[in-house]
Formats: C-alpha cells, sequence, structure tokens
C-alpha cells in the first residue's frame, strides 16, 4: 500500500465514526499531511455541524498555533468524498481549503450534488478516485440516494436450515440466537428507517427499535419506522405506534388513522397495487433516507425482489429445521417466472453464535 493510500484510509476510518449520526449526510473522513507526516484529522458528525475538511484544518491550526499558516501552503488534505463547492448548512469547504493555500487535494469519489472542485477552483492541483471502491461502499446509502433516487436496500431474513422464516401459524420468534438478534439490533441502529409489511405486524407486533445493540446510545437515533398498509388494516394500537420512535404509514386514501405526534399518515391513490419503487421514492425523496432495512415476511420481501430493489440480503441461518409447513422467505415459483433463477453473489460468511450470518448481493 503506497502512503498515499494510508492516509485515505486513515481518512475512511475517521469517516466511519459517523455511521451513527452523520445521515442524511455522508459520512466523512480527512487527514491534512506535511513531508508525509499526518498534521491534523477530521471528521463529520452531523448535519449543520463543520464538515470533516474544516474539522480537520481546524485541528491543524490547534496543534500547530502560528506555524500553522505557513505549514498549511505546503500540505496535502485526504478527503474520501470531493470537497463542497456549495451552501448548504455550512459555507463551502472548498473556499477554506482555498483560503489555507492547502497545496494538493485528493478524494476518493466525486459528489455530483455538487458543482466540481475542480471547475471551481482548477489553480489547486487535485487526484481524484484514490480508495474508490472503499469509498463508495462506505457511503453506499447516500450514493445510492443522489444517483438513483432510493435509498441502499438492505434486507433481513432469519431463516431455518431448510429456508423457513416463520412456522405455518405465523409464529417466528425465535428462530436464531441471541448474538444474532443483536446483530439485527446494530444492522437497525445503522439504517436510517426499517420497512415492513402488514403480515409482520399482525403476526409479530414488533417494536421496530433498536435496543442492546452494545452501540453508543448517545449518537444512536431510532430508525423511521415504515408500515405498508395498503388496505388500512391497522387500528393505531399496535407496537409500532409506540413513542419510541417515528412511524411512517403508507394507508389508502380511506384509512381513518391520522397524523399525530412522531406518526405520520402517507395516503396513496387506493389502488390495490401499490409498486413498492413509489415508496421507496418517497423515502429518498420527502425522508432523505439513505439506508432502508427490510424486516418483512415473504409478501414485502417477493415484491421487491419482483422489483429488483433488493441491494443486499443479510440471511441469518439457524441449524433448525422447520418442516414441510413452513413458511419460505421467498416464493420461488413467482420469482422464477418473472425473472428466471436470480443469482447471488456470497461477499461475506460470518458465524454468529450458533448461527451464520451471510451477506448476499443479488444479480438481476
Ligand atoms: N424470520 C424473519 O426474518 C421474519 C421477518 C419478518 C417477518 N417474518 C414472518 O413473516 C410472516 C409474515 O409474512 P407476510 O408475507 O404475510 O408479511 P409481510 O411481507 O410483512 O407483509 C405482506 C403483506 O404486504 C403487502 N404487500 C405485498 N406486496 C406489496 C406491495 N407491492 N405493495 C404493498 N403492499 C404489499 C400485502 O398486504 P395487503 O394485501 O394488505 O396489501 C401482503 O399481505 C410472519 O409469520 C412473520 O413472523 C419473519
Amino acid at each position: 500500500m503506497t502512503s498515499k493510500e494510508e492516509h485515505m484510509l486513515e481518512a475512511l476510518k475517521l469517516a466511519k465514526r459517523g455511521s451513527l449520526s452523520a445521515s442524511p449526510n455522508p459520512m466523512v473522513g480527512c487527514v491534512i499531511t506535511h513531508k508525509n507526516k499526518i498534521i491534523g484529522r477530521g471528521w463529520h458528525k452531523r448535519s449543520g455541524e463543520n464538515h470533516a475538511e474544516i474539522n480537520a484544518i481546524e485541528n491543524v491550526i490547534n496543534n500547530l498555533g502560528d506555524r500553522s499558516k505557513e505549514v498549511l501552503k505546503e500540505s496535502e488534505l485526504f478527503v474520501n468524498l470531493e470537497p463542497c463547492t456549495t451552501f448548504g448548512k455550512t459555507p463551502p469547504c472548498a473556499n477554506s481549503i482555498k483560503d489555507h493555500q492547502i497545496k494538493k487535494v485528493y478524494f476518493s469519489n466525486a459528489d455530483k450534488a455538487q458543482k466540481g472542485f475542480s471547475k471551481t477552483y482548477p489553480e489547486i492541483e487535485i487526484e481524484s478516485g484514490l480508495l474508490e471502491a472503499e469509498g463508495r461502499e462506505l457511503n453506499q446509502g447516500f450514493f445510492s440516494r443522489i444517483e438513483k433516487g432510493r435509498p441502499y436496500i438492505k434486507c433481513k431474513v432469519a431463516s431455518s436450515l431448510d429456508g423457513g422464516i416463520a412456522l405455518s401459524s405465523g409464529q417466528s420468534k425465535w428462530i436464531t440466537s441471541l448474538e444474532a438478534r443483536k446483530d439485527v439490533h446494530r444492522m437497525r441502529a445503522y439504517s436510517d428507517a426499517i420497512l415492513t409489511g402488514i403480515g409482520t405486524i399482525l403476526n409479530d407486533n414488533p417494536h421496530l427499535t433498536s435496543r442492546d445493540s452494545g452501540l453508543n446510545e448517545s449518537l444512536l437515533r431510532q430508525p423511521l419506522r415504515v408500515v405498508v398498509d395498503r388496505n388500512n388494516t391497522l387500528t393505531g394500537k399496535e407496537n409500532i405506534f409506540s413513542s419510541a420512535a417515528k412511524t411512517l404509514i403508507f394507508a389508502n386514501k380511506h384509512s381513518q388513522l391520522e397524523d399525530n405526534d412522531g406518526i405520520e399518515i402517507a395516503k396513496l391513490k387506493a389502488s390495490s397495487n401499490l409498486p413498492l419503487k413509489e415508496v421507496v421514492s418517497y423515502l429518498a425523496e420527502e425522508k432523505l433516507i439513505n439506508n432502508l432495512m427490510i424486516e418483512a415476511g415473504s409478501g414485502i420481501i417477493n415484491s421487491l425482489l419482483l422489483e429488483q430493489l433488493v441491494d443486499e440480503l443479510i440471511i441469518y441461518k439457524a441449524p433448525k429445521l422447520l418442516g414441510e409447513n413452513r413458511q419460505s422467505f421467498v416464493n420461488l415459483d413467482v420469482v422464477a417466472e418473472n425473472l428466471g433463477t436470480i443469482d447471488i453473489k456470497i461477499t461475506c460468511i460470518e458465524k454468529l453464535g450458533a448461527d451464520i450470518r451471510y451477506s448476499l448481493l443479488p444479480k438481476y
């Protein structure tokens, strides 16, 4: 690994500190080097607060005092996302980089939401694409929202060895081990929203909040709970209406449910067929959701697969057999009829307690 890559890796590590708080903004980290040694570090904590570049420049000023002015002119800046050029809640980082006469800027990924750093300040030398793949993976939710107009969609499934997600009675608690369930609570914490269907609400009555994840509670924000209820089955008394987190219900226009503290009802056209594409686009555009987690049964999972909306499947496989009358997580006949076989790439296999966690990418 070159020293340039090492510096960018450090910037990416710093960026990850924002993983519970930066959204809807991207996770961004920055290091400033002088004669190849790191002299300042910064990361972006949350929307409205300093961007990573500003925090890194301030860190250099704190570290070097009066000397910082001259040293910064001979410095290089490594940041995983192209510096911003427009006024948002804070002034453009590009201006600050120019004002401090930083010699060269390296970034991993271009930011299509911006005007282009190189166009704004052509006099500053830049090198883009350094650890580009790592940068894109880190901010896959943000890039999905900006480029595709929908969140990155991760679908969690807890299943038995024979692919069952529930007994024929609908009962599914608890297929997997405590360790796997803790991991699910962490996944919830890293998601901006969790979407489920009416079948899961009626069978499991889940709270869909992140609890006992072991993560830093002071940074943790509960994800938005989203339920698709196109036939207006919800009564308003289910656990997802608790005050523990905000909830958005997609109901049809005849719904009697009303908005109140933390509860929002998005009224749909009274059609029985709602493309989930419309739901996830709404979540990106109106709610700025970068990362969407799905915790549902085969009804919602099938629809999402048919619309090619699942970006990643996380399957926890427990060493259990649910037998012939199990509910499968996906109705393969329907999928096969419409798409042919869905091939899946395995990206990671991990043992969690008694279970195995598969990270899978469907190849549509
Ligand atoms: N093991 C696990 O990881 C896990 C996780 C969650 C749930 N589960 C289990 O899964 C079972 C529930 O499965 P399910 O399939 O009934 O639940 P579901 O996926 O949560 O909800 C299914 C419902 O979603 C609606 N739906 C389907 N496609 C839609 C679309 N394109 N647009 C809008 N709505 C759509 C339909 O309701 P309408 O007909 O009313 O529109 C359908 O009945 C339960 O037994 C639960 O325990 C297991």
